[in-house]
C-alpha cells in the first residue's frame, strides 16, 4: 500500500529513502536538454470531464514551463468558456478562433495564432462561438478528425502542443483526442475524483479503437493537493492504488497562488516564480520529458 506522507522515510537496505507524496522515492528529474531542431509537435490533450479539477491552470503552467525550458509551444484553446484565453491574456473577440479552423478546413491554421507574454508559448484562442461547433460538426464527414486535420498543419513549427479541453465527453473533447498524441488527466484531490475516471478512460479505449490507434495515457497528475489535511492524503493514497505509475510522481499543491495568477493573466511560473507551486509545474515539465511525453 502507497504511503502518502510527504516526509516519511523507509528502510531500503541500510538507507532511508524520502518518499516523495505518492508514496514512491523522491525523484530529482534532471535538468532538460536544450532541443537542437523543433517539431513535429507531440499532441497532448489536458482533459477530465469534471470541471474545475485544474485542466486550464495546468495548461497555463505547463505550457510556460516547458517554454522555458525552449520547447516550442502552442496552446490550444478547446473551451467555449474561453478561459485559457484569458488566463494567458490575450484577446478572444474580433479575433480568428479555434472555431473558425474548424469550421473551415481550408482557412491557414497560423492566421489565429497569437504570441503570449511568456516568450516560446503561442496559443489559439476560443471564445463562446465554440459551443456551436457541436451543432455544426454533427452532419460534417469525418467529424471527429476535423481538430486533427487543423493541428497538422502547424504541427511542424512546435515540439508540444497542448489542448485544453471542456469539461464533457462530447464531440470537441473526442475530436481533442483523436488529435491527439497522448492525454495528460489532471485529477483534483477531492472525495469524489474518482467517480468520472472510468468512464473518462473508458472514452480514451474507445478512441484508440475507432479513431486514433496510437493515443497513449500519458499519466495522471494531482492536483489541489493538500498536505495538512488527512482527507487529500487519502484521496491521492487511493488514486495510486488504482492507476499505479500512472500517477506522477511530481503533485501540485493547493494555494491561492493559482486563481490570483490567473486573474493577472500570466502563468505562476511569471506571477511568483519561487513559489512551490510554480516550482512544481516547472517539475511536471521535467517528469513528461523524462518520460517521454514530451521531446
Ligand atoms: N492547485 C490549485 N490550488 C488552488 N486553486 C487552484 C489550483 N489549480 C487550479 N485552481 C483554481 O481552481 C479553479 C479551477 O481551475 P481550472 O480552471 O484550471 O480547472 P478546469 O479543470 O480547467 O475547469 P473547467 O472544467 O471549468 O474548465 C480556478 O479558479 C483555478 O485558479
Ligand atoms: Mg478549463
Amino acid at each position: 500500500m502507497a504511503s502518502t506522507q510527504t516526509d516519511r522515510t523507509r528502510l531500503a537496505g541500510f538507507d532511508e529513502v524520502p518518499l516523495g507524496p505518492t508514496g514512491r522515492p523522491k525523484q530529482d528529474f534532471d535538468e532538460p536538454r536544450p532541443l537542437k531542431s523543433h517539431g513535429p509537435a507531440r499532441i497532448i490533450s489536458l482533459c477530465n470531464q469534471k470541471g474545475g479539477v485544474g485542466k486550464t491552470t495546468t495548461t497555463i503552467n505547463l505550457g510556460a514551463a516547458l517554454a522555458g525550458y525552449g520547447r516550442r509551444v502552442l496552446a490550444i484553446d478547446f473551451d467555449p468558456q474561453g478561459a485559457l484565453s484569458a488566463g494567458l491574456g490575450v484577446p478572444t473577440h474580433d479575433v480568428p478562433t479555434i472555431y473558425d479552423l474548424l469550421l473551415s478546413g481550408s482557412k491557414d491554421p497560423s492566421i489565429a495564432i497569437q504570441q503570449t507574454a511568456v516568450e516560446g508559448l503561442d496559443i489559439i484562442p476560443a471564445n463562446i462561438d465554440l459551443s456551436a461547433a457541436e451543432v455544426h460538426l454533427v452532419n460534417e464527414v469525418a467529424r471527429e478528425q476535423i481538430l486533427a486535420r487543423v493541428l497538422r498543419k502547424v504541427s511542424a513549427d512546435y515540439d508540444v502542443i497542448l489542448i485544453d479541453c471542456q469539461p464533457s465527453l462530447g464531440i470537441l473533447t473526442v475530436n481533442a483526442l483523436t488529435a491527439s498524441h497522448g492525454v495528460l488527466i489532471p485529477l483534483e484531490c477531492e472525495f469524489f475524483a474518482l467517480r468520472g475516471v472510468a468512464l473518462l478512460i473508458e472514452t480514451i479505449d474507445k478512441v484508440r479503437d475507432r479513431l486514433n490507434p496510437a493515443i497513449e495515457l500519458d499519466g495522471i497528475l494531482a492536483t489541489m493537493f493538500d498536505s495538512r489535511t488527512l482527507h487529500s492524503r487519502e484521496v491521492l493514497e487511493r488514486v495510486v492504488d488504482a492507476f499505479g505509475d500512472r500517477v506522477l510522481e511530481t503533485v501540485i499543491g493547493r494555494t491561492v497562488k493559482f486563481p490570483d495568477a490567473s486573474v493577472a493573466g500570466v502563468p505562476i511560473t511569471d506571477f511568483a516564480p519561487e513559489h512551490p507551486a510554480a516550482k512544481a509545474y516547472m517539475q511536471v515539465a521535467r517528469e513528461l520529458i523524462v518520460r517521454g511525453a514530451v521531446a
